[in-house]
């Protein structure tokens, strides 16, 4: 694997092994007071946001860092993007300025694909042949959100053990919902039944080709549900107003108190972040028992650090095996 692009790349075996992975860097680290592991010394994370970011971007520094990478954080905001530098100019001055992985957040679908082509191109900014960085895609417009995924199906499997069989339940916004596509794809291939569940004013063309079922009936699908994750309502790109209006929508498909009983006792409610606590869920229902969205935070990092592993360092051994990287 060059690339982490889309969830739909990945094969079961994929999956599994870099859950399995981020199940021995969580392991590995657990208690320690210094959590610092020698894997990636030497090599260099960039990470590029162009939109907002609290638990992604953090959690790519955290896991690069406890892996002794370089990590540098790239802000759109505060870099040459202002002064009119195109995504393509940029990506291949971080390429030329040493980077071995772009982890990039864009607003356009496909961004993080199309740098993965100009900055792997087969030569170096002298023409001569080389290998360029591995891109990860840390949320492309609505396309895909995969290290979201990941980190989701390994909070799902750290409370169910196998997802085969298990129903898991999305709700809300879908048609801008990244995280919702890269899920489909993740827990179907895993295993599980996935059902989404939306206004169909809020569901993107194309849906009935997802590996899913489709509904509006949230009331319905709560008693047999394993786990129920909903989704942010992602108005910054509604261009200003969405149907049906956030009162009717948080009534009709926000998990309050009363959809909260509907479950079963030990179903799992997730949330991506960040939360609109009032709208898609309830004020206390982020805190109840059943919630595992800090679980999710703190599964972001042993993912990514299983990702950037997985990337940059399982083929530096001399016999291409894995390095025991957990010492
Ligand atoms: N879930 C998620 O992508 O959160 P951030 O936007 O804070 O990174």
């Amino acid at each position: 694997m060059k690339h982490l692009l889309s969830t739909a790349d990945l094969t079961r075996d994929d999956a599994v092994e870099l859950l399995d992975e981020a199940a021995r860097f969580e392991q590995a680290l657990a208690g320690r007071e210094v959590r610092k592991l020698p894997t990636l010394r030497g090599r260099t994370v960039m990470t590029v946001f162009y939109e907002n970011s609290t638990r992604t971007r953090v959690s790519f520094e955290v896991a690069g860092k406890w892996m002794s990478a370089d990590v540098i954080n790239v802000s759109a905001a505060s870099s040459s993007v202002n002064k009119g530098e195109s995504l393509r100019d940029t990506a291949k001055t971080l390429r030329a300025l040493g980077a071995d992985a772009l982890v990039v957040r864009h607003p356009a679908s496909g961004a993080a694909a199309q740098i993965a082509r100009w900055t792997n191109d087969g030569t170096d900014v002298l023409g001569l042949p080389s290998t360029g960085p591995a891109v990860i895609n840390a949320g492309d417009g609505t396309h895909e959100h995969p290290t979201q995924a990941l980190l989701d199906a390994y909070s799902l499997r750290a409370r169910f053990g196998s997802l085969d069989g298990r129903k898991i339940v999305i709700v809300g916004d879908i048609l801008h919902s990244r995280v919702a596509r890269s899920n489909a794809h993740l827990l179907s291939t895993l295993g599980a039944e996935v059902v989404l569940v939306a206004p169909p004013t809020l569901l993107p063309t194309g849906v009935q080709t997802w590996p899913v079922r489709v509904t509006s009936e949230l009331d319905a699908e709560l008693p047999g549900a394993d786990a129920v994750m909903m989704l942010r309502v992602q108005a910054e790109r509604m261009n200003g107003g969405f149907f049906p209006s956030a009162r009717e929508y948080a009534v009709r498909y926000g998990l309050n108190d009363n959809r909260l009983a509907l479950l079963p006792e030990d179903a799992a409610v997730l949330h991506p972040g960040p939360m609109l606590r009032g709208m898609e869920i309830g004020f206390d229902v982020a805190d109840a028992p059943q919630s595992v969205v800090l679980d999710q935070v703190r599964a972001g990092v042993h993912v990514r650090m299983a990702v950037l592993f997985r990337l940059l360092a399982s083929d530096t051994s001399e016999a291409g095996q894995a390095p025991d990287h957990h010492q």
